[in-house]
Protein backbone atom coordinates (compact mmCIF):
# COMPACT_ATOMS: atom_id res chain seq x y z
CA UNK A 1 0.00 0.00 0.00
CA UNK A 2 1.47 3.26 -1.00
CA UNK A 3 1.61 5.72 1.70
CA UNK A 4 -0.21 9.19 1.70
CA UNK A 5 2.42 12.23 1.10
CA UNK A 6 1.97 14.61 4.06
CA UNK A 7 1.89 18.25 3.20
CA UNK A 8 4.39 20.57 4.91
CA UNK A 9 4.02 24.57 5.64
CA UNK A 10 6.49 26.41 6.26
CA UNK A 11 6.70 29.78 7.76
CA UNK A 12 8.66 32.42 5.46
CA UNK A 13 8.94 34.18 8.55
CA UNK A 14 10.13 31.96 11.41
CA UNK A 15 11.27 28.80 9.23
CA UNK A 16 8.64 27.08 11.47
CA UNK A 17 6.89 23.46 9.97
CA UNK A 18 3.20 23.23 10.18
CA UNK A 19 1.46 20.07 9.19
CA UNK A 20 -1.90 22.04 8.40
CA UNK A 21 -2.06 25.44 6.54
CA UNK A 22 -3.39 28.45 8.55
CA UNK A 23 -3.17 31.97 7.73
CA UNK A 24 -1.57 32.98 10.55
CA UNK A 25 1.89 31.06 12.14
CA UNK A 26 1.05 29.75 15.27
CA UNK A 27 4.63 29.84 16.70
CA UNK A 28 5.68 33.85 14.82
CA UNK A 29 2.08 35.03 14.73
CA UNK A 30 3.29 36.35 10.85
CA UNK A 31 0.38 36.82 8.96
CA UNK A 32 0.10 35.09 5.30
CA UNK A 33 3.24 33.85 5.58
CA UNK A 34 2.92 29.95 5.56
CA UNK A 35 3.61 28.47 2.13
CA UNK A 36 3.42 24.56 0.99
CA UNK A 37 6.93 23.14 1.07
CA UNK A 38 7.13 20.82 -1.82
CA UNK A 39 9.74 17.89 -2.23
CA UNK A 40 11.57 19.40 -5.29
CA UNK A 41 12.03 22.91 -2.99
CA UNK A 42 14.37 20.82 -0.20
CA UNK A 43 17.84 20.83 -1.27
CA UNK A 44 19.03 17.40 -2.53
CA UNK A 45 21.86 15.53 -0.73
CA UNK A 46 24.17 13.14 -2.38
CA UNK A 47 23.40 9.74 -1.87
CA UNK A 48 26.23 7.76 -3.41
CA UNK A 49 29.13 9.91 -3.26
CA UNK A 50 30.51 11.84 -0.50
CA UNK A 51 30.81 15.60 -0.50
CA UNK A 52 34.31 16.84 -1.24
CA UNK A 53 36.07 18.04 1.87
CA UNK A 54 39.14 20.36 2.09
CA UNK A 55 41.51 21.19 4.55
CA UNK A 56 42.42 24.74 5.80
CA UNK A 57 45.14 25.24 4.32
CA UNK A 58 43.21 25.03 0.87
CA UNK A 59 41.09 28.23 1.49
CA UNK A 60 42.41 30.81 -0.41
CA UNK A 61 42.33 34.36 1.31
CA UNK A 62 39.42 36.12 0.86
CA UNK A 63 39.54 38.71 -1.48
CA UNK A 64 38.53 42.15 -1.12
CA UNK A 65 37.33 45.53 -2.99
CA UNK A 66 37.37 48.61 -1.85
CA UNK A 67 33.97 50.72 -2.30
CA UNK A 68 35.69 53.83 -3.11
CA UNK A 69 34.57 55.19 -0.21
CA UNK A 70 36.22 55.53 2.93
CA UNK A 71 33.63 55.66 5.41
CA UNK A 72 32.13 52.51 4.16
CA UNK A 73 35.19 50.60 3.82
CA UNK A 74 36.02 51.11 7.18
CA UNK A 75 32.53 49.52 8.24
CA UNK A 76 32.97 46.76 5.85
CA UNK A 77 36.18 45.89 7.61
CA UNK A 78 37.82 46.86 3.75
CA UNK A 79 35.65 46.65 1.15
CA UNK A 80 33.07 44.39 -0.57
CA UNK A 81 33.96 40.83 -0.30
CA UNK A 82 34.41 38.23 -3.36
CA UNK A 83 30.77 36.29 -3.44
CA UNK A 84 29.95 38.45 -0.55
CA UNK A 85 26.02 39.43 -0.31
CA UNK A 86 25.80 42.85 1.80
CA UNK A 87 22.25 43.99 2.96
CA UNK A 88 21.71 47.86 2.83
CA UNK A 89 18.85 48.65 5.30
CA UNK A 90 17.49 52.43 6.31
CA UNK A 91 14.69 54.72 6.29
CA UNK A 92 13.06 55.93 2.78
CA UNK A 93 15.17 58.94 2.25
CA UNK A 94 18.07 58.41 4.44
CA UNK A 95 19.96 58.03 1.88
CA UNK A 96 20.77 54.46 0.41
CA UNK A 97 20.35 54.85 -3.46
CA UNK A 98 22.70 57.73 -3.01
CA UNK A 99 25.16 55.49 -1.19
CA UNK A 100 25.35 52.90 -3.20
CA UNK A 101 25.22 54.97 -6.25
CA UNK A 102 28.45 56.88 -5.41
CA UNK A 103 30.13 53.93 -4.55
CA UNK A 104 29.40 52.38 -7.78
CA UNK A 105 30.27 55.34 -9.87
CA UNK A 106 33.48 55.50 -7.78
CA UNK A 107 34.54 51.82 -8.17
CA UNK A 108 33.21 52.42 -12.22
CA UNK A 109 35.36 54.86 -12.67
CA UNK A 110 38.58 52.48 -11.14
CA UNK A 111 37.53 50.37 -14.41
CA UNK A 112 35.41 48.00 -12.52
CA UNK A 113 32.48 46.70 -14.32
CA UNK A 114 29.42 47.80 -11.99
CA UNK A 115 25.58 46.76 -12.37
CA UNK A 116 22.67 49.00 -10.74
CA UNK A 117 19.90 47.33 -10.40
CA UNK A 118 16.52 49.57 -9.70
CA UNK A 119 13.16 48.26 -9.14
CA UNK A 120 11.91 51.52 -7.32
CA UNK A 121 13.27 54.17 -9.90
CA UNK A 122 13.23 55.14 -13.81
CA UNK A 123 16.26 54.87 -15.81
CA UNK A 124 16.08 58.72 -16.13
CA UNK A 125 16.02 59.36 -12.38
CA UNK A 126 18.82 57.33 -11.39
CA UNK A 127 20.86 59.13 -14.09
CA UNK A 128 19.96 62.37 -12.95
CA UNK A 129 21.02 61.58 -9.50
CA UNK A 130 24.46 60.41 -10.99
CA UNK A 131 24.54 63.35 -12.66
CA UNK A 132 24.48 64.81 -9.23
CA UNK A 133 26.97 63.15 -8.33
CA UNK A 134 29.20 63.65 -10.39
CA UNK A 135 29.34 60.80 -12.47
CA UNK A 136 30.60 60.13 -16.22
CA UNK A 137 29.88 57.79 -18.65
CA UNK A 138 31.63 54.26 -18.35
CA UNK A 139 31.41 50.75 -16.54
CA UNK A 140 28.26 51.96 -14.51
CA UNK A 141 25.21 50.24 -16.28
CA UNK A 142 22.07 50.54 -15.10
CA UNK A 143 19.15 48.36 -15.50
CA UNK A 144 15.52 49.46 -14.58
CA UNK A 145 13.44 45.98 -13.78
CA UNK A 146 11.35 44.59 -11.32
CA UNK A 147 12.15 41.44 -12.88
CA UNK A 148 14.71 39.82 -10.33
CA UNK A 149 15.68 36.88 -14.04
CA UNK A 150 16.27 39.78 -15.91
CA UNK A 151 18.44 41.59 -13.19
CA UNK A 152 20.44 38.18 -12.49
CA UNK A 153 20.83 37.39 -16.86
CA UNK A 154 22.25 41.01 -16.89
CA UNK A 155 24.41 40.50 -14.04
CA UNK A 156 26.25 37.79 -15.71
CA UNK A 157 29.04 39.38 -16.94
CA UNK A 158 29.75 42.06 -14.49
CA UNK A 159 31.91 42.14 -11.41
CA UNK A 160 29.60 43.83 -8.75
CA UNK A 161 26.13 43.99 -8.62
CA UNK A 162 23.74 46.58 -6.47
CA UNK A 163 19.96 45.61 -6.40
CA UNK A 164 17.98 48.55 -4.77
CA UNK A 165 15.56 47.15 -3.51
CA UNK A 166 14.90 43.63 -2.59
CA UNK A 167 11.17 44.40 -1.99
CA UNK A 168 10.51 45.93 -5.31
CA UNK A 169 11.51 42.78 -7.00
CA UNK A 170 9.81 39.85 -7.91
CA UNK A 171 10.00 36.56 -9.42
CA UNK A 172 7.20 35.68 -11.92
CA UNK A 173 7.52 32.25 -11.07
CA UNK A 174 6.09 32.40 -7.29
CA UNK A 175 3.03 33.94 -6.28
CA UNK A 176 2.68 36.84 -4.02
CA UNK A 177 3.13 40.79 -4.27
CA UNK A 178 6.97 42.10 -3.99
CA UNK A 179 7.63 42.67 -0.53
CA UNK A 180 5.73 39.52 0.70
CA UNK A 181 7.89 37.26 2.85
CA UNK A 182 8.11 34.76 0.05
CA UNK A 183 9.13 37.27 -2.74
CA UNK A 184 11.68 38.54 -0.60
CA UNK A 185 13.03 35.15 0.08
CA UNK A 186 12.68 34.07 -3.43
CA UNK A 187 14.95 36.67 -4.49
CA UNK A 188 17.18 36.90 -2.03
CA UNK A 189 18.09 33.02 -2.32
CA UNK A 190 18.70 33.69 -5.95
CA UNK A 191 20.86 36.30 -5.40
CA UNK A 192 22.83 34.81 -2.86
CA UNK A 193 23.37 31.92 -5.23
CA UNK A 194 24.06 33.80 -8.23
CA UNK A 195 26.64 35.83 -6.08
CA UNK A 196 28.28 32.64 -4.62
CA UNK A 197 28.24 31.15 -7.70
CA UNK A 198 30.01 33.75 -9.85
CA UNK A 199 31.98 35.11 -6.62
CA UNK A 200 29.81 38.34 -7.35
CA UNK A 201 30.06 41.02 -4.77
CA UNK A 202 26.54 41.74 -3.99
CA UNK A 203 24.75 44.46 -2.25
CA UNK A 204 21.03 44.53 -1.88
CA UNK A 205 19.03 47.32 -0.08
CA UNK A 206 16.21 46.78 2.20
CA UNK A 207 13.26 48.50 3.59
CA UNK A 208 13.00 48.75 7.23
CA UNK A 209 9.74 48.26 8.94
CA UNK A 210 7.96 50.55 11.41
CA UNK A 211 9.68 49.60 14.42
CA UNK A 212 13.43 49.64 12.61
CA UNK A 213 13.76 46.21 11.12
CA UNK A 214 14.62 44.71 8.18
CA UNK A 215 11.26 44.32 6.17
CA UNK A 216 10.50 40.44 5.36
CA UNK A 217 11.20 37.68 6.71
CA UNK A 218 13.66 37.32 10.16
CA UNK A 219 15.62 34.73 7.77
CA UNK A 220 16.73 37.40 5.30
CA UNK A 221 19.09 38.19 7.44
CA UNK A 222 20.49 34.90 8.26
CA UNK A 223 20.99 34.22 4.42
CA UNK A 224 22.96 37.25 3.96
CA UNK A 225 26.83 37.75 5.00
CA UNK A 226 26.39 41.31 6.15
CA UNK A 227 23.96 43.95 7.66
CA UNK A 228 24.53 47.24 7.82
CA UNK A 229 22.03 49.84 8.62
CA UNK A 230 22.05 53.35 7.74
CA UNK A 231 20.54 55.87 10.33
CA UNK A 232 20.24 59.26 11.71
CA UNK A 233 18.13 62.09 12.27
CA UNK A 234 16.36 62.81 8.49
CA UNK A 235 15.98 66.55 10.03
CA UNK A 236 19.87 66.35 10.70
CA UNK A 237 22.16 66.43 7.71
CA UNK A 238 24.50 63.67 9.38
CA UNK A 239 23.77 60.00 8.99
CA UNK A 240 25.37 57.06 10.80
CA UNK A 241 26.10 53.78 8.83
CA UNK A 242 26.75 50.59 11.53
CA UNK A 243 26.98 46.77 10.90
CA UNK A 244 24.74 44.53 12.72
CA UNK A 245 26.38 41.54 11.54
CA UNK A 246 29.46 40.66 9.47
CA UNK A 247 30.86 37.45 8.54
CA UNK A 248 34.39 38.81 7.19
CA UNK A 249 34.97 41.49 10.18
CA UNK A 250 34.12 42.85 13.43
CA UNK A 251 31.07 45.30 13.75
CA UNK A 252 32.50 47.66 16.19
CA UNK A 253 33.19 50.28 13.57
CA UNK A 254 30.56 52.95 12.41
CA UNK A 255 30.85 55.51 9.12
CA UNK A 256 29.74 59.16 9.58
CA UNK A 257 28.24 61.06 6.39
CA UNK A 258 27.20 64.72 5.90
CA UNK A 259 24.32 64.61 3.08
CA UNK A 260 25.20 67.33 1.12
CA UNK A 261 24.01 68.85 -2.38
CA UNK A 262 26.54 66.24 -4.40
CA UNK A 263 25.43 63.25 -2.40
CA UNK A 264 27.35 62.02 1.13
CA UNK A 265 30.74 63.17 2.45
CA UNK A 266 32.77 61.48 5.13
CA UNK A 267 32.70 63.67 8.28
CA UNK A 268 36.61 63.44 9.53
CA UNK A 269 35.87 65.18 12.47
CA UNK A 270 32.89 63.55 14.70
CA UNK A 271 32.96 65.50 17.65
CA UNK A 272 33.10 68.81 16.46
CA UNK A 273 29.54 67.81 14.57
CA UNK A 274 27.98 66.72 17.69
CA UNK A 275 28.82 69.55 19.78
CA UNK A 276 26.90 72.27 19.76
CA UNK A 277 29.96 75.16 20.97
CA UNK A 278 27.76 78.03 22.23
CA UNK A 279 29.47 80.43 24.00
CA UNK A 280 26.62 80.69 26.57
CA UNK A 281 26.39 77.86 29.41
CA UNK A 282 22.85 77.23 29.81
CA UNK A 283 21.21 75.59 32.33
CA UNK A 284 20.74 71.55 31.59
CA UNK A 285 23.51 70.82 29.19
CA UNK A 286 26.23 68.75 29.83
CA UNK A 287 29.12 67.28 27.63
CA UNK A 288 29.39 63.79 27.77
CA UNK A 289 32.30 61.55 25.58
CA UNK A 290 30.14 58.33 23.83
CA UNK A 291 32.11 55.22 22.42
CA UNK A 292 30.82 54.39 18.69
CA UNK A 293 32.95 51.90 17.65
CA UNK A 294 36.64 52.21 18.42
CA UNK A 295 35.07 56.03 18.04
CA UNK A 296 35.45 58.61 20.84
CA UNK A 297 32.35 61.26 20.14
CA UNK A 298 32.23 64.21 22.20
CA UNK A 299 28.58 64.77 22.34
CA UNK A 300 26.42 67.32 24.10
CA UNK A 301 23.36 66.29 26.02
CA UNK A 302 20.67 68.49 26.70
CA UNK A 303 17.83 68.12 29.22
CA UNK A 304 14.52 70.41 29.63
CA UNK A 305 12.63 69.69 32.72
CA UNK A 306 9.42 71.23 32.92
CA UNK A 307 6.90 72.09 35.98
CA UNK A 308 3.62 69.99 35.46
CA UNK A 309 0.10 69.86 37.34
CA UNK A 310 -0.47 66.42 36.14
CA UNK A 311 0.07 63.07 37.95
CA UNK A 312 1.55 62.05 35.19
CA UNK A 313 4.70 63.95 33.63
CA UNK A 314 5.59 62.92 30.47
CA UNK A 315 9.39 62.21 29.46
CA UNK A 316 10.65 62.36 26.24
CA UNK A 317 14.26 60.54 24.53
CA UNK A 318 15.67 61.49 21.55
CA UNK A 319 19.31 59.95 20.94
CA UNK A 320 19.16 57.56 24.19
CA UNK A 321 16.22 54.81 25.09
CA UNK A 322 13.51 55.62 27.09
CA UNK A 323 13.50 53.33 29.79
CA UNK A 324 17.01 53.84 29.76
CA UNK A 325 15.82 57.71 30.83
CA UNK A 326 13.51 55.89 33.38
CA UNK A 327 15.78 54.20 35.55
CA UNK A 328 18.18 57.20 35.47
CA UNK A 329 15.58 59.29 36.87
CA UNK A 330 14.83 56.80 38.99
CA UNK A 331 18.23 56.69 40.44
CA UNK A 332 18.36 60.51 40.51
CA UNK A 333 15.71 60.73 43.11
CA UNK A 334 16.27 57.95 45.39
CA UNK A 335 20.27 58.10 45.52
CA UNK A 336 20.87 61.79 44.48
CA UNK A 337 17.86 63.62 46.39
CA UNK A 338 16.73 65.11 42.88
CA UNK A 339 13.37 64.41 42.12
CA UNK A 340 11.82 65.12 38.77
CA UNK A 341 8.18 63.93 39.89
CA UNK A 342 6.71 67.79 39.04
CA UNK A 343 8.50 67.78 35.88
CA UNK A 344 8.16 66.82 32.16
CA UNK A 345 11.41 65.46 30.80
CA UNK A 346 12.69 65.88 27.74
CA UNK A 347 16.36 64.69 27.03
CA UNK A 348 18.46 64.84 23.83
CA UNK A 349 21.17 63.95 22.33
CA UNK A 350 22.46 67.16 19.62
CA UNK A 351 23.24 66.09 16.51
CA UNK A 352 20.74 63.19 15.93
CA UNK A 353 22.72 60.89 16.80
CA UNK A 354 21.71 57.88 18.86
CA UNK A 355 23.64 55.82 21.20
CA UNK A 356 23.33 52.72 23.18
CA UNK A 357 27.04 53.35 25.44
CA UNK A 358 26.13 53.29 29.07
CA UNK A 359 29.46 55.51 29.47
CA UNK A 360 26.96 58.61 28.97
CA UNK A 361 25.02 57.67 31.52
CA UNK A 362 26.63 60.36 34.06
CA UNK A 363 26.65 62.92 31.77
CA UNK A 364 22.69 62.54 31.07
CA UNK A 365 21.90 62.80 35.01
CA UNK A 366 24.31 65.17 34.63
CA UNK A 367 22.43 67.47 32.47
CA UNK A 368 18.90 66.44 34.31
CA UNK A 369 20.71 67.57 37.22
CA UNK A 370 21.44 70.61 35.79
CA UNK A 371 17.98 71.54 35.10
CA UNK A 372 16.12 70.31 37.59
CA UNK A 373 18.24 72.74 39.72
CA UNK A 374 18.74 75.18 37.00
CA UNK A 375 22.08 75.72 37.76
CA UNK A 376 24.28 75.53 34.73
CA UNK A 377 27.31 73.31 34.15
CA UNK A 378 30.60 75.13 33.45
CA UNK A 379 31.43 74.53 29.44
CA UNK A 380 34.97 73.40 30.47
CA UNK A 381 33.62 70.59 32.34
CA UNK A 382 32.75 66.99 30.69
CA UNK A 383 31.62 63.61 32.47
CA UNK A 384 32.39 59.89 32.20
CA UNK A 385 30.99 57.20 33.77
CA UNK A 386 28.31 54.17 34.06
CA UNK A 387 25.42 54.99 36.61
CA UNK A 388 24.50 51.93 38.80
CA UNK A 389 20.88 51.52 40.87
CA UNK A 390 22.85 52.23 44.02
CA UNK A 391 23.63 55.56 42.53
CA UNK A 392 27.37 54.15 41.61
CA UNK A 393 29.85 55.85 39.13
CA UNK A 394 31.26 53.15 37.26
CA UNK A 395 34.29 52.93 34.83
CA UNK A 396 33.45 52.77 31.27
CA UNK A 397 35.27 50.62 28.01
CA UNK A 398 38.16 52.66 26.88
CA UNK A 399 38.68 55.35 28.87
CA UNK A 400 42.06 56.21 28.55
CA UNK A 401 40.88 56.93 24.50
CA UNK A 402 37.54 59.02 25.50
CA UNK A 403 40.14 61.51 28.42
CA UNK A 404 42.52 62.03 25.41
CA UNK A 405 39.67 62.90 23.11
CA UNK A 406 38.26 65.44 25.24
CA UNK A 407 41.55 66.89 25.73
CA UNK A 408 41.64 66.93 22.42
CA UNK A 409 38.82 69.24 22.32
CA UNK A 410 40.04 71.63 24.66
CA UNK A 411 38.21 70.44 27.62
CA UNK A 412 39.84 71.51 31.25
CA UNK A 413 38.29 68.67 33.20
CA UNK A 414 36.85 65.43 33.33
CA UNK A 415 34.43 64.17 35.87
CA UNK A 416 34.27 60.11 36.31
CA UNK A 417 35.07 57.01 38.19
CA UNK A 418 37.14 57.19 40.81
CA UNK A 419 38.36 53.85 40.30
CA UNK A 420 38.88 54.64 36.64
CA UNK A 421 42.26 54.51 35.76
CA UNK A 422 42.70 57.80 34.05
CA UNK A 423 45.10 58.76 31.40
CA UNK A 424 48.68 59.97 32.90
CA UNK A 425 50.18 61.64 29.80
CA UNK A 426 47.06 64.26 29.76
CA UNK A 427 46.94 67.59 31.26
CA UNK A 428 43.10 67.85 31.49
CA UNK A 429 42.11 67.81 35.31
CA UNK A 430 40.64 64.19 36.22
CA UNK A 431 38.61 64.35 38.72
CA UNK A 432 37.24 60.95 40.85
CA UNK A 433 33.66 60.62 42.02
CA UNK A 434 32.56 57.53 43.96
CA UNK A 435 28.60 58.65 43.03
CA UNK A 436 25.98 60.70 41.54
CA UNK A 437 25.42 62.21 44.39
CA UNK A 438 28.83 63.29 44.94
CA UNK A 439 28.91 64.50 40.86
CA UNK A 440 25.97 66.26 41.67
CA UNK A 441 27.22 68.26 45.07
CA UNK A 442 30.42 68.82 43.25
CA UNK A 443 28.29 70.69 40.39
CA UNK A 444 25.84 72.67 42.43
CA UNK A 445 28.45 73.74 44.82
P1 LIG B 1 17.92 58.46 -1.34
O1 LIG B 1 19.33 58.00 -1.58
O2 LIG B 1 16.98 58.29 -2.46
O3 LIG B 1 17.35 57.71 -0.06
P2 LIG B 1 16.84 56.18 0.08
O4 LIG B 1 17.35 55.40 -1.06
O5 LIG B 1 17.41 55.72 1.40
O6 LIG B 1 15.36 56.23 0.14
O7 LIG B 1 17.97 60.04 -1.02
C1 LIG B 1 17.90 60.60 0.20
C2 LIG B 1 17.70 62.09 0.20
O8 LIG B 1 18.93 62.74 0.00
C3 LIG B 1 16.74 62.65 -0.82
O9 LIG B 1 15.69 63.28 -0.10
C4 LIG B 1 17.49 63.68 -1.56
C5 LIG B 1 18.75 63.91 -0.77
N1 LIG B 1 19.96 64.11 -1.56
C6 LIG B 1 20.77 65.19 -1.25
O10 LIG B 1 20.51 65.98 -0.34
N2 LIG B 1 21.95 65.37 -1.96
C7 LIG B 1 22.28 64.53 -2.99
O11 LIG B 1 23.33 64.74 -3.63
C8 LIG B 1 21.41 63.44 -3.30
C9 LIG B 1 21.75 62.50 -4.43
C10 LIG B 1 20.27 63.26 -2.57
MG1 LIG C 1 16.25 54.51 -2.60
Amino acid sequence: MSKAKIKRYRCAECGAISLTWSGRCQTCGGWGTLFEEKEEDLPGRPRESYAKKITLSEVGEIRRFPTGIDELDRVLGGGWVEGGVVLLGGEPGVGKSTLLLQSAISMAEGGKKVLYVSGEESPSQVAMRAKRLNARDGNLFLLCTDDIDEALQAAGDVEFLFLDSVQTMRDRDEGGWPGSPLQVRVVAQKCIELAKALGLPTVLVSHITKSGQIAGPKLLEHMVDVVLFFGGDKTSRFRVLRSEKNRFAGCDEIGIFEMTERGLAAVFDPSKVFWNEMALSEPGVAMGVMLEGTRPLVSEFQALACATPFMYPKRTARGVDLNKLHLLLAVLERRANLSARNFDVYVNIVGGISTKDPGVDLAICMAIASTITDKPIPRDMCFLGEVGLSGEVRPVARAALRIREAERMGFKKIVMSRYEKGEKSCNIKQIGVESLKEAVRMMLS
